[in-house]
Order: structure tokens, then C-alpha cells, then sequence
């Protein structure tokens, strides 16, 4: 038995934050940003909107598009770096804000990579026979943790979510067999630093700005590229498949000089690996499911994905999977364009 994506939603703010507005305030270039980074602009999430809010707006989406029974979701599961609370999860409050009932909730935080980490969690729960129907969540109100005095971190990041529905098959789709890493050291390379137990908001990290995202770029830059690269091609190995019958490369989406260069080192043809990065900026565990839920249509039945990540922690993995045959859409056209899909959702 497999675990298999059946349906798909996203959710972005409909608030557009461009290179030229952020270079109003710190010193950049909307030429350097699009160079160094692909980014064009990003959506930001208002004051009042937090990141269950964009989880649970993701997850509508998927629960009216594919008229699925929100009684028999079993669990959520949400990958998120930024929960709306230290305590209590935002898992719940999505389950209430979604009228999952029936479903318990937990939060998983593997920043970047958490969501992959929390559809191979969810796909071992199928497997198990335990479950039959989940829905996996990346959920990121970024903007919350971004220090938009500086312009090393400021220019990269945005808010949005994804979420997918994960159903027992025996087709022969599904998820295959997916490869996890975590590297403790990274930590000192790309952390909040204030805000959690080690180091509790005070006024001097209010002072010091340490309640903000810290990161060496040049030096995560670097470790993103061989560990995606790497664990893609060792993923690729444990599934015995070849570069050459993947269909379609889903990689996080942090930098687009990053995506190039782990799709040159496997060989794979620049138009098979999906970007979006140009739109969203980087969501932390939202680039994944966001860009299934970009590109979904583009993707057929038993076409091979390679799905790569790396995040704060160090966090990183991939994993394979057979597409299978998706729930019928209750609109069978879905706009290609994200702002009217955006802002149908923000009302
Ligand atoms: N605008 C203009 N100049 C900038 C800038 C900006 N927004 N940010 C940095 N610079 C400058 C630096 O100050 C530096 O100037 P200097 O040479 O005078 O010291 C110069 O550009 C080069 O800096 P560097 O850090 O080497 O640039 P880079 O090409 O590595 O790009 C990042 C910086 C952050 C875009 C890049 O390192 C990156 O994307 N890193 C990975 C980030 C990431 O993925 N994080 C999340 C992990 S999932």
C-alpha cells in the first residue's frame, strides 16, 4: 500500500512586496536582487493574519476544489517555522478553523524541509495501515520573522501556504522511498536566535534584533547546493531510477542560483525543474506544496517527481514519487494567475 497526493490547495496573500519597494528602504537593487537571487517580489501577510490563517485558508482551498469530506480527514499535520504561538500548536487551530473534527493535529518544524519531512511522516502512517486520509500542510508567515533593516535577509523571504490531501492506494503511485538528513551544526549558520527557551525575548534582543532571522548566505548558499544535490542522487539510487525518467524536479525554492546549479549536477534538462521563486520568494515550508499546487496541472499520471529540500537545522532531504490520478476539480479550470487566485481566496 502507497500514499498519494489526491488533491491540492494553496494560499497566498494577495499583498505584493516588490525588489523596487524593499530598495526603497535598504540599500539594494531590484537588477542585483534578480541576479543574485531570481526573486521579483513576494507576498506578504497583514497584521491581522497569521500563519494558521494561511494554512487554513490552503487547506479550504483543497477541501472545496475537490469536494472532500472534511469529517474524514484523520490527522493534519503542519510543517510551519513561524507557528502562531510558542504554545499552543497551530496544527489545532487550523483543525478548528478548518472544521477537521474528526482529525488531530500537530505542528512539525524542520523550517525549510519540513514540509518533506511531514509528507514522509504522514506517508509511513498510511503505509502503516493505521490511516487513510491526511492532509500535510506548509504553512509560513515569514514577514514575521524578517528583519527588513537587513538586506542580506530581507530581499529573500515571503508568506504562503500549501497543503495536500495524502489517501491510501494500491495502484502502484505514490511516494517512494524517501531520504531525511539533519546536521545540528548548521544551526549557528541560519536561526532566530531569541525568542525560544535559550534565549527568551528581552530587551536586549529586542536591541540587538536577534528576535529576527540570522544567516551566514554565502555559507548555507554553499551547503544547500551539495546536500540538495547529493541526497537527490542518492534518493534517485534508493529508488533505482535515473535522472533521465524524472519527469519533473520540485526543489524548495530559496535561491534560483541554487536550483540551477542542483539541477546541472543531476543532469536534468532546466525545463523539467519547476521554479516559482520569481513570484513568491522564499516560504520556508511552503515552497513545496506551492509549487505542486502551481504546477500541478502540468503533471500526469504516473510521471516520475523528484522532490529536493534544505533548510535551517541543517535540515535536507528528497524524495520520489509516481504521480496518481487526482480527485475530479470541482472547477475544472483553474486561472494561471496567482494574484486572481489569491485575491478570489482573500475574500
Ligand atoms: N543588495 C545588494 N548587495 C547585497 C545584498 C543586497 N540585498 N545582500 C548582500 N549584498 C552584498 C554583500 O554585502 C556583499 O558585499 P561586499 O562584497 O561588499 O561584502 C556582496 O553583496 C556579496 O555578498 P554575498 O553574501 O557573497 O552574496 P551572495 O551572492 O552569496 O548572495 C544571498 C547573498 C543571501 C542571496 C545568497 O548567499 C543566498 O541566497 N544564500 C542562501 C540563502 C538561503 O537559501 N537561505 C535559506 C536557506 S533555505
Amino acid at each position: 500500500m502507497n500514499a498519494v497526493i489526491t488533491a491540492i490547495g494553496g494560499f497566498v496573500p494577495s499583498s505584493i512586496l516588490t525588489n523596487k519597494k524593499i530598495s526603497e528602504t535598504v540599500d539594494t537593487s531590484d537588477e542585483w536582487i534578480v541576479k543574485r537571487t531570481g526573486i521579483k517580489e513576494r507576498r506578504i501577510a497583514d497584521d491581522n493574519t497569521a500563519t494558521s490563517d494561511l494554512a487554513a485558508a490552503a487547506v479550504e482551498n483543497l477541501l472545496e476544489n475537490y469536494k472532500v469530506d472534511r469529517e474524514e480527514i484523520e490527522a493534519l499535520l503542519v510543517a510551519t517555522a513561524t507557528p502562531d504561538h510558542i504554545l499552543a500548536p497551530t496544527a489545532s487551530i487550523v483543525c478548528e478553523k478548518s472544521g477537521l473534527v474528526n482529525a488531530f493535529g500537530i505542528d512539525m518544524n524542520a523550517a525549510c524541509s519540513g514540509f518533506l519531512y511531514a509528507l514522509e511522516m504522514g506517508a509511513n502512517m498510511i503505509e502503516s495501515g493505521r490511516y487513510s486520509k491526511l492532509i500535510i500542510v506548509g504553512a509560513d508567515k515569514m514577514s514575521s520573522i524578517v528583519d527588513y533593516e537587513d538586506r542580506n535577509t530581507c530581499i529573500l523571504f515571503g508568506d504562503g501556504a500549501g497543503a495536500v490531501l495524502l489517501e491510501k492506494t494500491e495502484s502502484g503511485n505514490g511516494l517512494m522511498k524517501t531520504i531525511l538528513k539533519t546536521d545540528g551544526s548548521g544551526v549557528s549558520s541560519l536561526a532566530v536566535p531569541a525568542g525560544g527557551s535559550r534565549t527568551p525575548i528581552s530587551m536586549q534582543s529586542l536591541l540587538h534584533r536577534t528576535h529576527y532571522l540570522k544567516q551566514d548566505g554565502a555559507f548555507v548558499f554553499k551547503k544547500a547546493v551539495s546536500s540538495m544535490s547529493q541526497v537527490s542522487q542518492d534518493a534517485l539510487a534508493k529508488n533505482e531510477l535515473q535522472a533521465d525518467e524524472i519527469d519533473w524536479v520540485i526543489p524548495h525554492q530559496a535561491n534560483l542560483r541554487i536550483i540551477n546549479a542542483v539541477g546541472e549536477s543531476l543532469n536534468i534538462d532546466a525545463e523539467k525543474v519547476k521554479v516559482n521563486i520569481e513570484r513568491y520568494g522564499n516560504t520556508t515550508s511552503a515552497t513545496v506544496p506551492l509549487c505542486l499546487w502551481d504546477f500541478k496541472n502540468d503533471f500526469k499520471e504516473g510521471q516520475n517527481l523528484l522532490i529536493t529540500t534544505f533548510g535551517a537545522g541543517f535540515s535536507w532531504g528528497a524524495t520520489c514519487l509516481k504521480w496518481g490520478v487526482m480527485r475530479d476539480e470541482k472547477t475544472a479550470k483553474i486561472s494561471k494567475n496567482t494574484t486572481e487566485k489569491s485575491v478570489v481566496m482573500a475574500h
